[in-house]
């Protein structure tokens, strides 16, 4: 079946959220070491973000690195942060000529300073491009930037510039990090587990989630648009009849 050729362009999620899970798994299949999984995960962003370029998904957010994976192995994170530097600057041009727009999510200042000095560089040079929005949750965890929003707001409540009565959905979703995005419409999870490992907790309060067995290192441009097309198959409520 053709997937891309039935997917209807009229009904295309705005914004498709991944958790890109399983690269230990994978590599573990093939008698390597975990890392070996994460190399071979480069691959599947970079299908996935062609795929979405020449669908027309205008937002996607990778869910690359939580703030619990820091409790892994150092030899593990020091690889992921090596290897995120070095994807980053091979595929910075690229980004480019496709006209996206990297962003970021999450505790930047945990970040070895070369890996956040890379991203701030391609951040800047894709700055301009109004394509495709790419965004990498990085050190990112859910309850973490609900926390840091309800910090920031209140502060302002103590120095009297917002009051209670003013906290509402809308102020509130301004001090996320992804208030310049709309919330996923989509939500896709590889590898088979069933939940959601602190990731966007408040964006996705109406998103359609899928789940599919395919390790990550395995996600191709077709299994993006089979999500899509389930999705498209399902009917949106929002709590209305
Ligand atoms: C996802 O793959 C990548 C990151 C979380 C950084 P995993 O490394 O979690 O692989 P599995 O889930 O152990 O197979
Ligand atoms: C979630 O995957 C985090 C990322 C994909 C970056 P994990 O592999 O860390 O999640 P758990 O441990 O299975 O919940
Ligand atoms: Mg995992």
């Amino acid at each position: 079946m053709d997937f891309k050729q039935n997917i209807n362009k009229n009904k295309l999620p705005k914004h498709i959220a991944i958790i890109m899970d399983g690269n230990g798994r994978w590599a573990k299949q093939r008698g390597k070491e975990r890392v070996f999984g994460h190399e071979n995960g480069i691959q599947a962003v970079r299908e996935t973000v062609e795929a979405a370029g020449e669908i027309g998904v205008p937002n996607l957010t990778f869910y690359a690195f939580s703030t619990e994976n820091w409790c892994r192995p150092k030899k593990e994170v020091d690889t992921l942060m090596e290897l995120l530097v070095s994807a980053i600057k091979n595929e910075t041009p690229e980004l480019l000529e496709k006209g996206v727009k990297l962003s970021a999510i999450g505790d930047m200042d945990s970040l070895p300073k070369s890996c956040l000095e890379e991203l701030n560089e391609a951040i800047d040079i894709t700055k301009n491009n109004t394509k495709l929005n790419v965004t990498v949750a990085l050190s990112y965890s859910s309850q973490w930037e609900i926390l840091n929003a309800v910090k920031q707001i209140a502060q302002q409540v103590k120095e009297g510039t917002i009051e209670p009565e003013d906290i509402d959905k809308k102020l509130f979703t301004n001090y996320l990090q992804t208030h310049d995005v709309p919330d996923p419409d989509l939500l896709i999870r590889t590898s088979g587990e069933l939940r959601i490992s602190n990731f966007l907790l408040w964006q996705i309060a109406y998103s359609e989630l899928y789940f599919t067995p395919v390790l990550w290192p395995d996600f191709r441009k077709k299994h993006f648009y089979q999500a899509i097309l389930d999705y498209q198959r399902r009917e949106r409520r929002f709590g209305k009849t």
